[in-house]
């Protein structure tokens, strides 16, 4: 069978991959130590499991709007104006099968073949091959560590040609933890202006922000940019509630009825009873993300102490979301019982086979210098996983 030539651009998220793997290994008896998720660890709410379960009872469990239903359409609206301070009206929104989807919708309905999104580096495995597979070309944009991985407004002005059709900003940023400042946003939003650019703004880990860092979107900083940028966001990050796939997307009303006009021809609805959960979600105060900053916040410091304390690794402390990404350039060249390290890949390998620690290489996020490691793990688990880590390293000579 000869199948499609775009199934051969892509791969297999390569996070899943290792999640895979790591739970494979789990299942046959091997001690692993997980830090490949991309999830929170708690549970998802009760007050959360609890719409589903009435949602359930009262027969809500047929096909719904194909965009989602009202009702969390308004719950939507209602969560934008009170933390972005922008006003939308239902008709801007569409409920999908989690931010994946939407960003999936997004460019089926928006890239012709050969039109390019601008993506900046390191970026979220997904981006790169969901515009593939619109017959879309991803253009990066690099950003430096030793910048904050900040976007200079010049260097995104040089990679606007014709074909530009988009920009992807994603703050906090997975993997690097990154988030834009006003002066940053400001930029951007000239530049995509005079360029007429659409700006995706994906905030899925919006409620995952450290300390007093600034974190807002750029329909905050520029109200104006409201015309021009497509909202991403969803409840799986914020509520832990990765299973339950529901994400959103507001934004332009003729964008936002061409993606609904996608996603009725492939998923229909998202699930309803997801739909009834995340409703609950939305409306259920700020107390769930303050307990879960709470269990993060003394993770991160630990982590990012313990990576620097070991030689040949660097590690910037994030500013948000749940994932460290230290440079592991300085152990490039080293060897280990069956080969040598050249790259983070190298690396993420070796400790998978010999050290059972499974996290994620930078290569398929654009850094082929950093690997990305998850800390919501428990205290417990994150001291053994980097033990076993400071002597992996150690064992290379
Ligand atoms: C940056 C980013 N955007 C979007 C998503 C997708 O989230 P979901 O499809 O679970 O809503 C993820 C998931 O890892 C992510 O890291």
């Amino acid at each position: 069978m000869k199948l499609a030539d775009r199934t051969t651009r892509i791969v297999p998220s390569p996070t899943l991959k290792v999640s895979a793997t790591a739970k494979t290994m789990a299942a046959q008896g091997i001690d692993v130590i997980d830090f490949s998720a991309g999830e929170p660890a708690f549970d998802t709410p009760d007050f959360v499991k609890e719409a589903a379960h009435s949602a359930i009872a009262a027969g809500f469990t047929k096909y719904t709007p194909a965009s989602g239903i009202d009702e969390l359409k308004r719950a939507i609206c209602d969560k934008l104006s009170r933390d972005q301070g922008i006003q939308y009206e239902p008709s801007h929104i569409l409920v999908s099968c989690g931010a994946k989807h939407t960003l999936y919708n997004l460019a089926q309905a928006l890239l012709n073949p050969g039109d390019e999104v601008i993506i900046p580096a390191p970026y979220w495995v997904s981006y790169p091959d969901i515009v593939r597979l619109a017959d879309g070309q991803p253009v990066m944009l690099e950003t430096r560590e030793a910048d904050g991985y900040a976007i200079d407004p010049q260097r995104l002005e040089a990679c606007i040609t014709p074909r530009t059709k988009a920009l992807i900003l994603n703050g906090p940023s997975n993997p690097t933890g990154a988030v834009y400042d006003r002066k940053t946003l400001e930029a951007v939003a000239d530049v995509a202006t005079r360029h007429d650019v659409l700006v995706v703004s994906d905030e899925i880990y919006e409620k995952l922000v450290y300390e007093d860092t600034p974190c807002m979107s750029i329909v905050t900083a520029v109200p104006e940019m409201a015309g021009r940028t497509l909202v991403v966001n969803g409840v799986s990050k914020a509520f832990a509630m990765t299973g339950w796939r529901i994400g959103y997307a507001a934004g332009p009303q003729a964008l936002i009825t061409a993606m609904a006009n996608v996603q009725s021809q492939s998923t229909s609805n998202p699930t309803s009873i997801s739909q009834k959960a995340a409703v609950a979600a939305l409306h259920g105060g700020t107390q769930f993300f303050t307990e879960l900053l709470d269990d993060l916040t003394p993770k991160r410091r630990l982590i990012v102490d313990a990576l620097n304390a070991i030689p040949g690794l660097t590690c910037p402390t994030p500013a948000g979301a749940f994932y460290v990404f230290p440079n592991v350039s300085g152990l490039f060249g080293k060897r280990h019982a069956n080969g040598t390290i050249a790259s983070a890949t190298d690396l993420a390998a070796y400790l998978l086979t010999d050290t059972h620690l499974a996290c994620v290489s930078g290569e398929p996020f654009g850094s082929v210098n950093h690997l990305r490691l998850t800390y919501t793990p428990t205290i417990e688990t994150i001291q053994r996983g980097l033990t076993k880590l400071k002597t992996a390293v150690q064992n290379l000579s």
